[in-house]
């Protein structure tokens, strides 16, 4: 999650015409959903001889996207599996969640370090804890286990050294000083902390993790990247006190601290101080991000600014939306209708490319809007398959099923120094310049003010 401006794809004609997915019974949408998947793991060449496993085309400029994002993939794939049954890509999916761990076991894998904030290395933990509370099939024993490294992930971003006094506090974008994004405090960042800390909480019964959940809650209200309304803006800068807030608004923002205040209502036995959050966050998600009723990527969809990152952003918001209801029962009546519209209007773009069933981006618009790639098909998988949420069993915790092994030391072997001196390789070269060439890009474009905190 670099400051790029990745080029959308280019419109393509309009698709062939073709009748949309149905979605009208659980039948239905298992097919669909398992076409929409195989149409996803297209972009997935990880299994392939040669190829590393794990990750997607990329990064940048390898291809479109960056590490984080097939970490987010893998998610959505366990979530797949445990809402539909089908377990085609169980395999794959275990093998690249332990091949990208990294030697300290902990998602920092060295090849990576040049796009590596909080936010990247906490959505492979994310996907991490899903497989725990998914009850996904535990790895070999020699390997490491789900709930360590979800453990493992929180640890080293709870660690001192990542917590400094500027902006009263909080997580910075960046993990290391050498990054581009190391002065920036954003909501992603904090907000995937909140969330994994949450979900610990509640599958350990650890208090610790739900201190710090309640520390990062109140310090993102507090430094006003959430503001009263439960509006959640991007980030600001530690030279500036964080005063100078980035106010374009992501879904994935709200998406992942709405997951989080769920799980802290579930871990609070249903308290009026989380329900209250939950339920108001509930509502400014649902006016900011469904407008007419069906997802919409406020900061970028109107003009089609999105980056690769961006286009990824509706598939978290339908499925976090959807696991709430499980841990908050009290939401489903308010959220599932929302989510159901939505998911319709979204297999409706699902008639694109000469497969007549690529899916697009522009859900409002009902219909193939040219825009394609490995985001645009997770979306719709992830929006069809969490129409099934009813239908089976809410996230497990230590003591109601869940099997993973967790280590309450994982992660403090971990090399977090801030300003660990590491080789300069000539991927990073390239990498900086691109960044140079995309900044410098963005500084005169017209949309320069929008291109951060991804
Ligand atoms: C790679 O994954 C595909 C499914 O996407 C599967 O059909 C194929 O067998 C896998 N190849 C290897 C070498 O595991
Ligand atoms: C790191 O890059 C090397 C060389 O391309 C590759 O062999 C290895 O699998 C990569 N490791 C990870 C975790 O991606
Ligand atoms: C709770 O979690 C913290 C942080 O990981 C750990 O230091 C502590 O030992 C844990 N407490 C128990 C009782 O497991
Ligand atoms: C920085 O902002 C925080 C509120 O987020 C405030 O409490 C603190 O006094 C400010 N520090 C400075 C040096 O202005
Ligand atoms: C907490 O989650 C469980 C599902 O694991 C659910 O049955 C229970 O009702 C939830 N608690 C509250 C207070 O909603």
């Amino acid at each position: 999650m670099v400051w790029t401006q990745i080029a959308t794809a280019a419109l393509a004609g309009a698709g062939v015409a073709n009748a949309a997915y149905s979605i009208a019974t659980p039948d239905d949408i298992k097919k669909t959903a398992a076409d929409v998947a195989w149409d996803m793991m297209q972009y997935y060449t990880g299994n392939l001889t040669g190829q590393t496993p794990g990750i997607l085309p990329g990064p940048p400029p390898a291809g479109d996207y960056y590490w984080w994002e097939a970490g987010a993939m893998w998610g959505t794939l366990m979530d797949y599996w445990k809402w539909t049954g089908d377990s085609t890509y169980n395999d794959e999916v275990t093998q690249a969640m332990l091949w990208q761990v990294g030697p300290d076991r902990d998602y920092k894998p060295p090849n990576y370090t040049a796009s590596l904030g909080n936010d990247d290395q906490a959505f492979w933990g994310m996907s991490a804890m899903l497989a725990a509370e998914n009850n996904f099939p535990n790895p070999p024993e020699d390997q490491p286990q789900w709930l360590a490294l979800a453990q493992a992930v929180f640890h080293t971003q709870a660690a001192p050294e990542q917590h400094d006094d500027t902006c009263n506090g909080g997580l910075r974008w960046q993990i290391y000083l050498s990054n581009n994004g190391y002065d920036y405090k954003n909501s992603i960042a904090n907000g995937c902390f909140f969330n994994l800390g949450a979900r610990l909480a509640r599958y350990t019964g650890n208090k610790t993790y739900a201190d710090w959940a309640e520390k990062t809650w109140d310090w993102v209200r507090g430094v006003g990247l959430m503001d009263d309304d439960y509006n959640i803006y991007d980030g600001g800068h530690v030279q500036n006190n964080c005063t100078d807030i980035n106010r374009a608004q992501f879904s994935y923002n709200n998406a992942v601290f709405l997951l989080g205040a769920a799980y802290m209502y579930n871990y609070t036995k249903g308290s009026d101080k989380w329900r209250d959050r939950l339920e108001r966050l509930t509502d400014a998600t649902i006016k900011t991000f469904f407008p007419n009723g069906i997802a919409y990527e406020l900061a970028c969809e109107k003009h089609m600014t999105c980056t690769a990152d961006m286009l990824s952003f509706k598939g978290y918001l339908h499925r976090w939306m959807a696991t709430a209801t499980q841990v908050a029962p009290f939401l489903a009546d308010k959220v599932l209708p929302v989510l159901k519209k939505s998911t319709e209007a979204a297999v409706s773009t699902c008639t694109g490319d000469a497969n007549g069933r690529t899916c697009g981006f522009k859900w409002e618009t009902r219909a193939y809007d040219g825009s394609k790639g490995a985001g645009q098909q997770m979306n719709v998988l992830a929006a069809v398959s969490a129409l099934l949420i009813d239908q089976g069993p809410p996230p497990v915790t230590h003591d109601s099923g869940g099997t993973s092994k967790g280590d309450p030391m994982a992660g403090s072997s971990s090399r977090h120094a801030k300003n660990e001196p590491r080789p300069i390789t000539a991927g990073d070269k390239a990498g900086a310049s691109i960044l140079t060439i995309l900044l410098i890009a963005a500084g005169v474009g017209t949309f320069g003010w929008m291109s951060t905190g991804v």
